[in-house]
């Protein structure tokens, strides 16, 4: 299977967005986010994934304005926070995202997290984002099947995306079907299970019989599955160690071996506990 760093997964509405992205959650010391973000850039990184929540758009914003990559060639990804839902907030606190990011238009808006009080509201006001082409593409994050059942009876436009926490440890195998019937793009967050199982002695004996690491060996089973992935790192050795998956390839019985390691184990929230909350 040929991958390439710059390889893309076409959206719904034809807009190729880059399969392996750069996370920025939890960088928001300045100097941190630079280091990060010159790095990731450095090594190859044109994707990077912000949220409202992450209290760091600015400071993202100003490095890739900064950079000499042009705009084009970049795609940034940002969420509506969940004390940011209903229609006028999101329509208001997006100009703000906007602003901070220094960007006349964002690539992908995604909603953070399902809410019960606001869920048709907050997708009409990011239906008439893009529909202004003020964003290229939209999408939800944290959505179960029954979320996304019920966004869809109301919804002109379908989301493009669904940003879920996914790695082999969680492998959400029926949302996953679920999205793929839908043609809904999967994306990965926290696909390192946020470095918690770099341990684990089933990847440890395959990444030793590849002679790669641990974070190598998730990301590239990840990657075979047409999984959109956004690992961050704030060190310079291991954001260049994470794009080190193109020049080897698991195998089928190798990808069946991450796959079993499913415990349905979460490293964040419950999205269905979420939901009632916001
Ligand atoms: N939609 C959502 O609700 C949601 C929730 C969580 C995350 N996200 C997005 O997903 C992105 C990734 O998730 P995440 O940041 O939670 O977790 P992650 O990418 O799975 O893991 C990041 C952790 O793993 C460590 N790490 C990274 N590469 C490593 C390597 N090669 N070897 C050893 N350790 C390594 C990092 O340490 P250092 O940084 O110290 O190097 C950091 O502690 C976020 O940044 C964010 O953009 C979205």
């Amino acid at each position: 299977m040929n991958k390439t760093f710059k390889d893309t997964i076409r959206l719904l509405n034809d807009v190729e967005m880059p399969q392996h992205g750069f996370g920025v959650f939890k960088i928001t010391e300045p100097s941190e986010m630079e280091t990060a973000v010159l790095k990731a850039l450095e090594v190859g990184y044109r994707s990077f994934d912000t949220a409202q929540a992450y209290q760091n758009e600015a400071m993202l914003g100003e490095l890739l304005h900064n950079c000499d990559i042009a705009r084009k060639d970049l795609f940034i990804t940002t969420k509506i926070g969940n004390s940011n839902q209903g229609y006028d907030q999101t329509l208001f606190t997006f100009e703000e995202s906007l602003a901070d990011l220094q960007l006349s238009q964002l690539d992908l808006l995604l909603v953070h997290w399902p809410s019960q009080k606001h869920l048709f509201e907050t997708w009409r006001a990011i239906e008439r984002l893009y529909e202004e082409k003020m964003v290229r593409a939209i999408g939800v994050s944290n959505f179960q099947i029954h979320h996304l059942e019920q966004l869809k009876t109301k919804a002109n436009v379908l989301p493009m995306v669904n940003q879920i926490e996914l790695h082999p440890y969680l492998t959400q195998e029926p949302l996953r079907q679920y999205l793929r019937e839908n043609r809904i793009a999967v994306e990965a967050w926290s696909p390192l299970a946020k470095g918690r199982i770099l341990a684990d002695s089933v990847l440890e004996e395959i990444a030793g019989r590849h002679q790669k690491t641990v974070a190598q060996i998730i990301l590239r089973w990840h990657l075979q599955q047409n999984i959109i992935i956004i690992p961050k790192s704030i060190t310079p050795a291991r954001i260049a160690e994470n794009v080190g998956i193109y020049e080897f390839e698991l195998s089928a019985e190798d990808m069946a071996a991450i796959s079993r390691l499913n415990q349905e184990r979460r490293t964040g929230s419950d999205p269905d506990q979420v939901y009632p909350t916001i």
